[in-house]
């Protein structure tokens, strides 16, 4: 099953370097000691990174996306051994870690086609003896920083439309699981990526690395997908040099159901909302706003899907849920449950943590949850459905908006007027209308208010790693 990571030339620790464990969550095994790299190795690759990046910016469109090309190729014909590496230390399920493993090669593809559609622009001059023109140019030097929920999907995410752009790289993976990054830049290697082109940095912690890349005078972007939390620190740090940043950060999303809606398709895009991932992403539902009218019938039909959603190892057939990532997630969920016990709240299923060697937890649905509840304030990052009820369009919208989060919110109805009040008044980065799944190479992923700042996927995305340049011809 690891005949990938076995032929990973960067996995073995470096002979009396210090070194860092990275274990599988469903499991407990030990699956690998890296190297624990840390601000001297950061700093060695950022030079790197500045040394390659005039030539690599200067490489034609075409030239870059064919190494784009190439890489996608490969990882396309990789997907099973990275996906089970991607399962061994996140925990997700297989088969969603092939879904994962896709959704990279998509971004690679997406982004090896907007290569070549960097355009600039020319502008009608206020007088006759001057001709002005904007063009594009890469950013230079960018350090990403990516999570462990989504290891391989964000590393893609993030470094392939700064590559198609002509920047160069850094990468620091999550500590937690940086092994299908390895196997990822491992087949970057052979796609042919000039050296120092892409780097990759292990470290198992991350504070350090995440200040040399923002203080670093080489780096003129930060990229970074993780908590508000420490987005914030992060930008504290870029500040002195006013370096640019790319955040995505936490959410708290709100999944409305009006009465008008399609309760099974409803049901269905809570599922998705909800478990994907076991709850472990930043656009997962967090607070369900069910219309009084549909309220019962939505909330008995939920609670019967969640009972069947099975819990286990994520190499097991049939599991829909894999382990938590670490213990302080179980604790989190057990203190949102506890809160909510305690000030009213009802469980319909599940609540209690699943006794095995991983970090599993049950699957569980409250109801008769109210705003002032954590659950509802509070992302909780995992498997726990938090049902709130509702009686009108313009209460639910405010009560939706009002908090400091606007990555992705979510709502389902019929009624076209409703359909277009409520998009338009909900504020948030990403809404989805009638589906529980909106993530997507093709379109601009990102938020709003403190959820982050720029956008990720689609032309948007490519924007991002582009500086504008006004060229003023005088004298013609
Ligand atoms: C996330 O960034 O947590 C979600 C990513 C996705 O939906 O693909």
């Amino acid at each position: 099953m690891f005949a990938a990571l076995d032929r990973l030339p960067a996995l073995g620790p470096v002979t009396g370097e210090p070194t860092f464990s990275v274990y599988n969550p469903s499991t407990g095994a030990l699956l690998a000691e890296l190297p624990d790299m840390g601000v001297a190795h950061t700093r060695a690759a950022i030079e790197k990174a500045h040394a390659a990046q005039a030539e690599w910016a200067a490489l034609t469109a075409r030239d870059r996306s064919d190494v784009l090309w190439r890489w996608h190729q490969l990882i396309v014909n990789h997907t099973d051994d990275l996906a089970a590496i991607l399962t061994a230390e996140m925990g997700k399920p297989l088969a969603e870690a092939k879904s994962e493993v896709s959704h990279a090669a998509a971004y690679l593809q997406w982004y090896a086609e907007e290569a070549n559609r960097i355009y600039g622009e020319t502008i009608s001059a206020p007088s006759t003896d001057r001709r002005m023109l904007v063009i594009k140019q890469p950013i230079g030097v960018v350090g990403t920083i990516t999570p462990w929920n989504f290891p391989a999907s964000m590393v893609a995410r993030k470094i392939s439309p700064a590559l198609a752009a002509g920047c160069a790289i850094v990468l620091k993976p999550a500590e937690q699981t940086p092994l299908v990054a390895g196997a990822m830049f491992a087949l970057a290697e052979v796609a042919g990526f000039p050296d120092g082109v892409i780097n990759l940095v292990y470290a198992s912690e991350g504070a350090d690395v995440g200040l040399e890349l923002c203080t670093h005078p080489m780096v003129r972007k930060i990229s970074f997908t993780g908590s508000t939390e420490v987005g914030r620190l992060l930008m504290r740090q870029c500040s002195d040099q006013v370096k640019k940043l790319a955040l995505e950060l936490g959410g708290n999303a709100p999944f409305i159901v009006f009465d008008d809606a399609d309760i099974d398709a409803a049901v269905d895009g809570a599922i998705q909302a909800k478990f994907r991932n076991g709850g472990q992403t930043c656009v997962s539902a967090n607070r369900l706003y069910i219309q009084s009218g549909v309220h019962d019938e939505f909330a008995e039909k939920f609670v019967e899907r969640v009972r069947q959603l099975s819990v286990g190892d994520g190499f097991d057939p049939g599991v829909a849920i894999g382990p938590l990532i670490d213990t302080r997630a179980l604790a989190k969920i057990e203190a949102h449950i506890a809160d909510a016990l305690e000030k009213g709240g009802t469980i319909r299923c599940g609540g209690e943590r699943i006794v095995a060697d991983g970090t599993f937890f049950a699957p569980t649905v409250l109801t008769d949850i109210t705003s002032t509840m954590r659950v509802a304030q509070e992302e909780t990052f995992g498997p726990l459905a938090a049902i709130i009820h509702f009686e009108d369009a313009e209460q639910v919208v405010r009560e939706a908006n009002d908090t400091i989060y606007g990555l992705a919110a979510y709502f389902y109805a019929s009624n076209l007027k409703r359909v277009w009040r409520v998009a338009e008044a909900l504020e948030y980065g990403m809404v989805g209308i009638n589906t529980g799944r909106m993530s997507s190479e093709a379109a601009p992923f990102g938020g709003i208010k403190q959820s982050g700042i720029g956008r990720e996927g689609s032309r948007h995305g490519l924007e991002d790693y582009l500086e504008m340049k006004y060229l003023c011809m005088g004298g013609i």
